[in-house]
């Protein structure tokens, strides 16, 4: 029996490999790049993987591709960017699948907001512009301050700007004008509090909080987003209000089956929803999952792409240890070499270990979002908190090396 996922790109292709093999399935990559998997491919584990070279974001290509599988049975849909033709693909081959339609409302960011608002869930709706064509004075008009202007469709922190005063617009729209592409924004009120993300899992309907992780980001403007903890470890009372509102929250859009990495707020006022993210949590959230619980949360992908209620819905889930992250960047854009200090990594507590996003001669185009990611650095401790400090700690020891720039 064989599954296909097409692109996985950060999200962890090892630990798909371990539940097929666990589970006595094959498992297919379909890829436009092997070069997204340049470290996975290095592994060990990499000859039990079928990859399949094809164009990934061409469904009749996906859909020749896939029919060329023997005893495919089903399609793991992992990744934002490929959704629509895993979704499409599953459809035309008849093999299980999400609601397509909640997938789509949940992946625009403005009609979901204005969807959400319309049921009592958010405490405002959303202002969606095209910046080539709208007025500063006349989208003054419409929003409140401070707000957040960002990309419907956008990930990685990428497009994300904070408008605190109208003063800020003009110079907001500018910015997004230059960016090639992009036409559709959404403009919000600025939340404030800190942020987290709950992970859920879905099936039929009913959704079980996996647990939540707290995030640091960059001082502002930007959401670079910097360091990840899992699990946090909330009151009971907030634990069961939180995991009512994310029910809630995720019945009122469809969204019957499937992974979310919800991103919220904790205002002064209560919860207030960020963003949905229709899959299990990426940069390495799902590896800090699975070390936490001593289990492979990825093995439910399995039993999602065969339309299986997931063991993962039942199990008895108690936290093994705490995890914490922490996301390299490069000090600055330019062509990434290596990471010095990584000969200190066994001798740390926590088991620190690091996993590259990006190898020697990569260009680092910016390094004020996700693209200046380099690598994750992942440790663990008895506790959350000492995991955090864990990786805190070895993070300091390591030095992200660039290229210097050839002299004029
Ligand atoms: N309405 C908001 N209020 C406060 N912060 C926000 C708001 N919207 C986005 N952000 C910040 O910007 C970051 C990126 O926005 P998000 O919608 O999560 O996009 P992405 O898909 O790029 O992660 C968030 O993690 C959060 O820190
Ligand atoms: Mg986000």
């Amino acid at each position: 029996m064989a599954i296909a996922a097409i692109e996985t790109l950060n999200f962890g292709l090892g630990r798909l490999v371990e539940a097929a093999r666990t589970r006595g399935q094959e498992l297919y990559l379909l890829t436009v790049h092997r070069g997204f998997y340049q470290h996975e491919l290095a592994q060990e584990y990499a000859s039990e993987v079928e990859i399949v070279d094809v164009e990934t974001l061409n469904v009749e290509k996906v859909v020749t591709a896939l029919k060329e599988i023997p005893d495919l049975q089903g399609i793991i849909r992992a990744t934002d960017l490929w959704s629509s033709v895993c979704l499409e693909a599953a459809e035309r081959l008849q093999l299980p699948h999400q609601n397509t339609e909640a997938v789509r409302l949940i992946r625009d960011k403005g009609r979901l907001r204005r969807h959400l608002y319309e049921r009592g869930l958010t405490r405002s709706s959303s202002v969606v512009f095209d910046p080539h064509t709208t007025e500063v004075n006349e989208l003054a008009q419409r929003l409140s301050f401070p707000s957040v202007v960002k990309n419907v469709a956008g990930s990685s922190s990428q497009n994300v700007w904070l408008v605190k005063t109208e003063k800020d617009l003009a110079p907001t729209l500018e910015a997004a004008r230059q960016v090639h592409g992009l036409s559709a924004l959404t403009a919000e009120p600025y939340f404030f509090g800190p942020l987290y993300s709950v992970e859920t899992l879905t099936w039929a309907g009913e959704t079980r909080v996996l647990g939540v992780t707290s995030r640091t980001l960059s001082p502002e403007p930007y959401f670079r987003e910097e360091t990840f903890s899992f699990p946090v470890a909330f009151p009971e009372a907030t634990a069961e209000e939180l995991a009512a509102w994310v029910s809630g929250i995720l019945e009122a859009t469809e969204y019957r089956e499937g992974f979310t990495h919800t991103e919220f707020i904790i205002t002064a006022d209560g919860f207030e929803l960020v963003e949905i993210n229709p899959r299990l949590g990426g940069g390495k959230l799902g590896e800090m999952m699975s070390q936490a619980y001593g289990i492979n949360v990825y093995d439910a992908f399995f039993d999602l792409a065969l339309g299986q209620r997931p063991a993962l819905m039942d199990v008895h889930l108690k936290p093994r240890c705490g995890t914490a992250q922490v996301k390299l960047y490069a000090p600055e854009a330019g062509t990434f070499e290596g990471i010095d200090g990584q000969e200190l990594l066994s001798l740390h507590p926590g088991a620190p270990a690091l996993h590259p996003t990006r190898g020697a001669g990569d260009h680092v185009p910016a390094t004020v979002d996700g693209r200046g990611v380099v690598a994750s650095l992942i440790a663990t401790g008895e506790t959350t908190e000492i995991a955090y400090h864990n990786v805190l700690s070895m993070a300091g020891k390591l030095h992200v090396r660039m290229r210097p720039a050839a002299r004029a």
